[in-house]
Protein backbone atom coordinates (compact mmCIF):
# COMPACT_ATOMS: atom_id res chain seq x y z
CA UNK A 1 0.00 0.00 0.00
CA UNK A 2 1.22 3.38 -0.90
CA UNK A 3 2.67 5.87 2.12
CA UNK A 4 0.37 8.28 3.52
CA UNK A 5 1.35 11.77 4.01
CA UNK A 6 -1.80 12.44 6.10
CA UNK A 7 -1.67 9.48 8.28
CA UNK A 8 -1.82 8.79 11.94
CA UNK A 9 -3.47 11.51 12.53
CA UNK A 10 -2.86 12.91 16.27
CA UNK A 11 -6.22 11.69 18.25
CA UNK A 12 -5.39 15.39 20.30
CA UNK A 13 -5.75 17.06 17.38
CA UNK A 14 -8.97 15.70 16.36
CA UNK A 15 -10.80 15.60 19.48
CA UNK A 16 -9.61 19.59 19.98
CA UNK A 17 -11.43 20.22 16.18
CA UNK A 18 -14.12 17.96 16.75
CA UNK A 19 -15.73 19.49 19.69
CA UNK A 20 -16.15 22.82 18.10
CA UNK A 21 -16.24 21.74 14.19
CA UNK A 22 -17.40 18.47 12.22
CA UNK A 23 -16.00 15.19 11.98
CA UNK A 24 -15.49 16.10 8.18
CA UNK A 25 -14.04 19.05 8.93
CA UNK A 26 -11.73 18.38 11.89
CA UNK A 27 -10.19 15.52 10.05
CA UNK A 28 -9.03 17.81 7.25
CA UNK A 29 -7.48 20.27 9.39
CA UNK A 30 -5.54 17.67 11.73
CA UNK A 31 -3.84 17.01 8.29
CA UNK A 32 -3.33 20.77 7.68
CA UNK A 33 -2.41 21.24 11.36
CA UNK A 34 0.56 18.00 10.84
CA UNK A 35 1.74 19.68 7.82
CA UNK A 36 1.97 22.90 9.01
CA UNK A 37 3.96 22.38 12.64
CA UNK A 38 8.05 22.29 12.10
CA UNK A 39 7.76 24.88 9.56
CA UNK A 40 9.32 27.97 11.07
CA UNK A 41 7.19 31.36 10.98
CA UNK A 42 9.06 34.51 12.44
CA UNK A 43 6.33 36.32 14.83
CA UNK A 44 5.05 38.62 14.42
CA UNK A 45 2.49 36.32 12.53
CA UNK A 46 0.30 37.36 10.11
CA UNK A 47 -2.93 34.97 10.08
CA UNK A 48 -5.20 35.46 6.66
CA UNK A 49 -8.54 34.75 6.85
CA UNK A 50 -8.27 33.91 10.16
CA UNK A 51 -11.54 32.69 11.02
CA UNK A 52 -12.18 31.71 14.65
CA UNK A 53 -8.41 31.32 15.48
CA UNK A 54 -8.53 27.76 16.56
CA UNK A 55 -5.78 26.66 14.55
CA UNK A 56 -3.52 29.45 14.94
CA UNK A 57 -3.82 28.46 18.51
CA UNK A 58 -3.09 24.50 17.80
CA UNK A 59 -0.35 25.26 15.13
CA UNK A 60 1.10 28.27 16.73
CA UNK A 61 0.25 28.27 20.34
CA UNK A 62 2.17 31.11 22.61
CA UNK A 63 3.38 33.17 19.36
CA UNK A 64 2.36 36.71 18.64
CA UNK A 65 0.07 36.50 15.42
CA UNK A 66 -2.54 39.19 13.52
CA UNK A 67 -6.00 38.12 12.53
CA UNK A 68 -7.66 39.42 9.83
CA UNK A 69 -10.79 38.14 8.84
CA UNK A 70 -13.95 39.21 6.42
CA UNK A 71 -16.38 37.94 8.68
CA UNK A 72 -17.66 40.10 11.77
CA UNK A 73 -18.75 36.88 13.61
CA UNK A 74 -15.38 34.88 13.08
CA UNK A 75 -13.74 37.76 14.31
CA UNK A 76 -15.53 37.78 17.53
CA UNK A 77 -15.47 34.14 17.96
CA UNK A 78 -11.61 34.48 17.89
CA UNK A 79 -11.75 37.84 20.13
CA UNK A 80 -13.44 35.64 22.55
CA UNK A 81 -10.50 32.94 22.38
CA UNK A 82 -8.12 35.73 22.64
CA UNK A 83 -6.08 33.83 20.04
CA UNK A 84 -4.37 37.21 18.47
CA UNK A 85 -2.77 39.90 19.69
CA UNK A 86 -4.48 42.18 17.27
CA UNK A 87 -7.77 41.58 15.28
CA UNK A 88 -8.89 42.62 11.86
CA UNK A 89 -12.20 42.80 10.36
CA UNK A 90 -11.82 43.57 6.79
CA UNK A 91 -10.84 42.53 3.64
CA UNK A 92 -7.20 41.30 2.74
CA UNK A 93 -7.57 43.21 -0.46
CA UNK A 94 -7.67 46.60 1.28
CA UNK A 95 -7.11 46.54 5.33
CA UNK A 96 -4.38 48.73 6.50
CA UNK A 97 -1.16 47.15 7.27
CA UNK A 98 1.97 48.04 8.98
CA UNK A 99 4.68 48.24 6.44
CA UNK A 100 7.79 46.08 7.07
CA UNK A 101 6.40 44.48 10.15
CA UNK A 102 5.18 41.16 9.95
CA UNK A 103 8.02 38.22 10.34
CA UNK A 104 5.78 35.43 8.26
CA UNK A 105 2.56 35.00 7.10
CA UNK A 106 0.14 32.04 6.96
CA UNK A 107 -3.36 31.68 4.89
CA UNK A 108 -4.92 28.17 5.62
CA UNK A 109 -7.61 27.95 3.15
CA UNK A 110 -8.95 31.34 2.75
CA UNK A 111 -6.94 32.94 -0.33
CA UNK A 112 -8.98 30.57 -2.73
CA UNK A 113 -12.18 32.23 -1.63
CA UNK A 114 -10.54 35.42 -2.49
CA UNK A 115 -12.21 37.12 -5.62
CA UNK A 116 -9.61 39.53 -6.53
CA UNK A 117 -6.88 37.70 -5.99
CA UNK A 118 -4.29 40.17 -6.50
CA UNK A 119 -5.24 42.87 -5.05
CA UNK A 120 -4.85 40.60 -1.47
CA UNK A 121 -1.62 39.48 -1.96
CA UNK A 122 -0.32 42.92 -3.27
CA UNK A 123 -1.97 44.17 0.01
CA UNK A 124 -0.10 41.50 2.09
CA UNK A 125 3.61 41.76 0.91
CA UNK A 126 4.43 45.16 1.70
CA UNK A 127 3.72 44.28 5.27
CA UNK A 128 6.04 41.62 5.13
CA UNK A 129 9.53 41.93 5.90
CA UNK A 130 11.77 40.72 2.75
CA UNK A 131 12.40 37.29 3.10
CA UNK A 132 9.68 36.70 5.07
CA UNK A 133 7.94 32.77 4.78
CA UNK A 134 4.75 32.92 3.72
CA UNK A 135 2.52 29.47 3.94
CA UNK A 136 -0.36 29.05 1.64
CA UNK A 137 -2.61 26.03 2.29
CA UNK A 138 -5.20 25.80 -1.48
CA UNK A 139 -6.86 23.20 -3.09
CA UNK A 140 -5.27 21.56 -5.79
CA UNK A 141 -7.63 21.49 -9.27
CA UNK A 142 -8.60 18.00 -8.73
CA UNK A 143 -9.33 17.73 -5.29
CA UNK A 144 -13.21 16.26 -5.65
CA UNK A 145 -11.99 13.72 -7.87
CA UNK A 146 -10.46 11.72 -5.22
CA UNK A 147 -13.60 11.87 -2.93
CA UNK A 148 -15.28 8.70 -2.72
CA UNK A 149 -18.30 9.56 -3.98
CA UNK A 150 -17.04 10.72 -7.13
CA UNK A 151 -14.73 7.80 -7.68
CA UNK A 152 -17.77 5.28 -7.49
CA UNK A 153 -19.88 7.30 -9.31
CA UNK A 154 -17.26 7.26 -12.43
CA UNK A 155 -17.09 3.50 -11.31
CA UNK A 156 -20.41 2.85 -12.04
CA UNK A 157 -20.06 4.88 -15.77
CA UNK A 158 -22.17 8.07 -13.88
CA UNK A 159 -19.53 10.51 -15.08
CA UNK A 160 -22.03 13.24 -15.20
CA UNK A 161 -23.50 12.25 -11.74
CA UNK A 162 -19.70 12.58 -10.32
CA UNK A 163 -19.50 15.91 -12.18
CA UNK A 164 -22.32 17.19 -10.94
CA UNK A 165 -21.33 16.58 -7.06
CA UNK A 166 -17.84 17.59 -7.81
CA UNK A 167 -18.90 21.03 -9.18
CA UNK A 168 -21.89 21.03 -6.60
CA UNK A 169 -19.13 20.44 -3.69
CA UNK A 170 -17.27 23.47 -4.78
CA UNK A 171 -20.25 25.76 -4.80
CA UNK A 172 -20.82 25.12 -0.74
CA UNK A 173 -17.00 25.39 -0.17
CA UNK A 174 -17.04 28.79 -2.59
CA UNK A 175 -14.10 27.86 -4.26
CA UNK A 176 -13.03 30.19 -6.61
CA UNK A 177 -9.47 29.69 -7.19
CA UNK A 178 -8.06 25.90 -7.67
CA UNK A 179 -4.81 26.10 -9.62
CA UNK A 180 -2.10 23.88 -10.24
CA UNK A 181 1.71 25.05 -8.61
CA UNK A 182 2.56 26.60 -11.65
CA UNK A 183 -0.44 28.41 -11.87
CA UNK A 184 0.30 29.65 -8.17
CA UNK A 185 3.62 30.58 -8.57
CA UNK A 186 1.81 32.53 -12.01
CA UNK A 187 0.12 34.39 -8.98
CA UNK A 188 2.59 34.80 -6.91
CA UNK A 189 5.18 36.02 -8.69
CA UNK A 190 3.72 39.60 -9.72
CA UNK A 191 3.12 40.52 -5.97
CA UNK A 192 6.30 39.86 -5.11
CA UNK A 193 6.61 36.00 -3.84
CA UNK A 194 7.93 32.92 -5.21
CA UNK A 195 7.68 29.22 -4.01
CA UNK A 196 10.44 27.66 -2.02
CA UNK A 197 8.77 24.56 -1.17
CA UNK A 198 5.78 22.64 -2.55
CA UNK A 199 4.45 20.45 -0.18
CA UNK A 200 1.34 17.59 -1.32
CA UNK A 201 -1.00 17.16 1.46
CA UNK A 202 -4.79 15.60 1.79
CA UNK A 203 -4.23 12.48 0.24
CA UNK A 204 -6.99 9.35 -1.22
CA UNK A 205 -7.25 8.18 2.42
CA UNK A 206 -8.25 11.49 3.86
CA UNK A 207 -10.29 12.14 0.45
CA UNK A 208 -12.64 8.88 1.40
CA UNK A 209 -12.95 9.74 5.09
CA UNK A 210 -13.53 13.49 4.57
CA UNK A 211 -16.41 12.54 1.73
CA UNK A 212 -18.06 10.15 4.22
CA UNK A 213 -18.28 12.55 6.80
CA UNK A 214 -19.62 15.16 5.10
CA UNK A 215 -22.84 12.98 5.03
CA UNK A 216 -23.36 13.65 8.94
CA UNK A 217 -21.67 16.77 8.70
CA UNK A 218 -24.99 18.17 6.95
CA UNK A 219 -26.46 18.95 10.28
CA UNK A 220 -23.34 20.48 11.43
CA UNK A 221 -23.39 22.70 7.92
CA UNK A 222 -27.59 23.89 8.82
CA UNK A 223 -26.57 24.25 12.31
CA UNK A 224 -23.99 26.58 11.67
CA UNK A 225 -26.16 28.86 9.26
CA UNK A 226 -29.15 28.94 12.07
CA UNK A 227 -26.91 30.08 14.50
CA UNK A 228 -23.00 31.07 13.55
CA UNK A 229 -21.76 27.79 15.37
CA UNK A 230 -21.03 24.27 13.97
CA UNK A 231 -21.67 22.85 17.45
CA UNK A 232 -24.86 23.67 19.76
CA UNK A 233 -22.97 21.44 22.88
CA UNK A 234 -19.35 20.91 23.08
CA UNK A 235 -20.04 18.50 26.40
CA UNK A 236 -21.76 16.38 23.21
CA UNK A 237 -19.33 16.61 21.26
CA UNK A 238 -17.14 15.45 23.66
CA UNK A 239 -19.17 11.98 24.45
CA UNK A 240 -18.92 10.87 20.67
CA UNK A 241 -15.64 11.24 19.83
CA UNK A 242 -13.84 7.92 20.90
CA UNK A 243 -16.55 6.48 18.44
CA UNK A 244 -16.08 9.13 15.94
CA UNK A 245 -12.23 8.83 16.12
CA UNK A 246 -12.35 4.70 16.12
CA UNK A 247 -14.61 4.64 13.02
CA UNK A 248 -12.39 7.27 11.20
CA UNK A 249 -9.32 4.79 11.67
CA UNK A 250 -11.10 2.06 10.40
CA UNK A 251 -12.45 3.29 7.52
CA UNK A 252 -9.18 5.24 6.72
CA UNK A 253 -7.29 2.02 6.86
CA UNK A 254 -9.17 -0.09 4.76
CA UNK A 255 -8.43 3.14 1.73
CA UNK A 256 -4.98 3.16 -0.41
CA UNK A 257 -3.36 6.73 -0.04
CA UNK A 258 -2.88 6.84 -3.82
CA UNK A 259 -0.98 9.30 -5.93
CA UNK A 260 -3.18 12.02 -5.93
CA UNK A 261 -3.72 15.20 -3.36
CA UNK A 262 -6.04 17.45 -2.61
CA UNK A 263 -4.11 20.17 -1.12
CA UNK A 264 -0.67 22.03 -1.83
CA UNK A 265 1.01 23.53 1.50
CA UNK A 266 2.89 26.28 -0.38
CA UNK A 267 6.41 27.15 1.65
CA UNK A 268 6.93 30.87 -0.20
CA UNK A 269 8.96 33.77 0.25
CA UNK A 270 8.64 37.76 0.60
CA UNK A 271 11.02 38.96 -2.50
CA UNK A 272 13.40 41.14 -1.25
CA UNK A 273 12.19 44.73 -2.79
CA UNK A 274 14.65 45.42 -5.80
CA UNK A 275 16.50 41.63 -5.05
CA UNK A 276 16.44 38.59 -6.89
CA UNK A 277 14.20 35.33 -6.67
CA UNK A 278 16.27 32.01 -5.92
CA UNK A 279 15.07 30.13 -8.78
C1 LIG B 1 -12.26 28.11 5.15
S1 LIG B 1 -12.15 29.45 6.26
C2 LIG B 1 -10.55 29.16 7.00
C3 LIG B 1 -10.45 29.80 8.36
C4 LIG B 1 -9.13 29.64 9.08
N1 LIG B 1 -7.98 30.00 8.27
C5 LIG B 1 -8.95 28.25 9.64
O1 LIG B 1 -7.92 27.66 9.44
O2 LIG B 1 -9.83 27.78 10.34
C6 LIG B 1 -11.83 30.83 5.20
C7 LIG B 1 -11.84 32.16 5.93
O3 LIG B 1 -11.40 33.19 5.05
C8 LIG B 1 -12.17 34.35 5.33
N2 LIG B 1 -12.12 35.26 4.15
C9 LIG B 1 -12.69 35.06 2.93
N3 LIG B 1 -12.45 36.12 2.13
C10 LIG B 1 -11.70 36.99 2.84
C11 LIG B 1 -11.13 38.27 2.56
N4 LIG B 1 -11.29 38.87 1.38
N5 LIG B 1 -10.42 38.89 3.53
C12 LIG B 1 -10.26 38.30 4.75
N6 LIG B 1 -10.78 37.09 5.07
C13 LIG B 1 -11.48 36.44 4.14
C14 LIG B 1 -13.56 33.81 5.62
O4 LIG B 1 -14.37 34.73 6.33
C15 LIG B 1 -13.22 32.56 6.44
O5 LIG B 1 -13.17 32.82 7.83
Amino acid sequence: MPMSVDWPISEHDFAAYYRFAPAALALRECVRLKAVRGIELPEPILDIGCGDGLFARMAFPDRQSWGIDINPAEVKRAQATRTYSTLICGSVCDVDLPRGFFGSAIANCSLEHVPDIHKALSNVRPSLKDGAPFVLIVPTPEWTAQLATVELLRRAGLGDLARAYSEGIDRVFRHIHMLDEDGWADILRPAGFEIVESRPIVDRRTSWAFDVLLYPSVIGWLVKKATGRWVISPLLRDASERVVWNLLNTMSSRVEAGPGQGEHLLICRAIPSGGTSRR
